[in-house]
């Protein structure tokens, strides 16, 4: 089978690296893929993924038998719609199923109409009602931008003071067209966890939870980020939040393929829970896998992922077949000095060699390319993700970093503490 992967992010490598591993995959192209994924697959510059229609000459001119998207913006933009009315497989939602990702409005309409406990809220047009509905509610409250903005349309204000400027600098237009309209919601508290779901014909294969850390210093700290490290899966979540959290992802599944939703729902719902005292909430969908959590959840998996995306993408769920390998993954994200704040690019990273030596390692590249030497150099705020697999999280956590400890590069910034919810959980005992 010809593949064609649209990304470039540590996601994008993760994703290849394990449709890579099937024999049925002969041909892999990724658009525009990184350092990572050059080194197995072709990578391709100069395809503009949102663009459906340059997507399908290139997968007609290239005999592609299946497209995987990986990133948000092309399925907001409608590709898997082109790519699907021509005939060619493909696994991600429509634009109309995306838009659980794409417009947070339209994913809380979602949520209420099918009972899927979430926050409270209200969705506005109109910056004095917004303003006046912050005053009602009182902080801490949270102010969301309704459309895209590479998670940063999201702030959790402490202080009304603080919500108000949130909202004004919405309607100001600091996310563009993606903040004409301003989400308000209750703050909710509690630890986060997330659990994705292949999704296809109605049907949701939940796949294990992980845990994100999204600040950028340890003791969740600083700015917040794309994430500094995941681990999988989350034993501080109870059989109990873990069946709640599993009738969520079933009962979404089934609403994409019913009125009035009616989404081609072919690809990975993803759901991003908060362990609340009165069970998980949603606190998003997204429509694609999360990054960094596809870089340990990905490696667990037993069953070939060709195998997987191709009856995901042809809409034929009797034919997903998902195992589990029972180790834990923990992955811990290198970055380069200053992320999420400007960074500079082009150091030379070396060892990386060294690290994957470490049995159970890997490390999957998220901001990556070769000098005109042909030396690996960082591209990216989040420059690598390390990933260890080993049989107690305990191991796991050590090898990850042992081997975080044979990689260089200048102004190599990472957080020590991933995992520490579990590493509790697991001293205690
Ligand atoms: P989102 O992109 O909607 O997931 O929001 C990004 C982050 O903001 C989440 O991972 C949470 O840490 C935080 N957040 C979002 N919504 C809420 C909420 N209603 N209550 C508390 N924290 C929230
Ligand atoms: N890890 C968060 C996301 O992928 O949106």
């Amino acid at each position: 089978m010809n593949i064609l992967l649209l990304g470039s992010g540590g996601r994008e490598h993760a994703i290849a690296w394990a449709l890579a591993k099937s024999p049925k995959c002969e041909k892999l192209y990724v658009a525009p893929g990184n350092g990572g994924t050059a080194s197995f697959a072709e990578n391709v510059s100069g395809l503009n993924a949102e663009d459906g229609a340059a997507v399908l000459a290139f997968a007609r001119e290239h005999a592609i038998d299946l497209v995987v998207i990986g990133p948000e913006a092309p399925l907001v933009a409608g590709v898997a719609d082109v790519l699907r009315e021509a005939g060619v497989a493909v696994f991600g939602p429509d634009a109309q199923g995306a838009q659980l990702e794409g417009s947070k409005t339209y994913s809380k309409e979602f949520m209420e109409a099918n009972g899927i406990p979430t926050a409270r809220y209200q969705s506005f047009t109109d910056e004095a009602a917004a303003l006046a509905y912050v005053d009602e509610l009182g902080a801490p409250i949270v102010v969301k931008a309704d459309g895209l903005a590479a998670g940063k349309g999201v702030v959790v204000a402490e202080t009304v003071e603080a919500a108000r400027d949130a909202v004004h600098d919405c309607f100001s237009g600091a996310f563009g067209a993606a903040g004409a309209t301003v989400v308000i919601e209750e703050c909710m508290v509690g630890p986060e966890c997330s659990l994705l779901a292949f999704v296809t014909g109605g049907k949701a294969f939940c796949m294990a939870t992980a845990q994100d850390h999204k600040r950028a210093f340890d003791g969740d700290c600083g700015p917040n980020t794309g994430g500094m490290g995941v681990y999988s899966p989350v034993p501080i979540v109870t059989d109990e939040e873990l069946a709640a959290m599993v009738n969520v992802m079933e009962t979404s599944a089934a609403a994409t393929a019913r009125e009035p939703f009616e989404h081609d729902y072919r690809g990975v719902l993803y759901g991003g829970f908060m362990l609340t005292e009165e069970g998980p909430k949603v606190l998003e969908f997204n429509a694609r896998f999360g990054d960094p959590e596809t870089q340990v959840v990905l490696p667990r998996l037993k069953s070939d992922l060709v195998d997987v995306m191709w009856a995901v993408a042809n809409g034929r769920p009797e034919d997903v077949e998902l195992a589990w390998s029972d180790q834990w993954a923990v992955c811990v994200v290198l970055a380069s000095e200053g992320y999420p704040g400007s960074y500079e690019k082009g150091k030379v990273i070396l060892g990386v060699d060294d690290a994957e030596e470490l049995e159970g390692v890997k490390v999957f590249h998220a901001g990556t390319a070769h000098n005109a030497d042909g030396e690996l150099i960082t591209n990216g705020g989040r420059v690598l993700n390390v990933v260890a697999l080993a049989d107690t999280f305990t191991e796991a956590r050590e090898l990850a970093y042992e081997a975080c400890d044979r990689i260089e590069f200048e102004g190599k910034q990472y957080r020590s503490d991933i995992g520490y919810r579990a590493a509790a959980v697991f001293e205690e005992r």
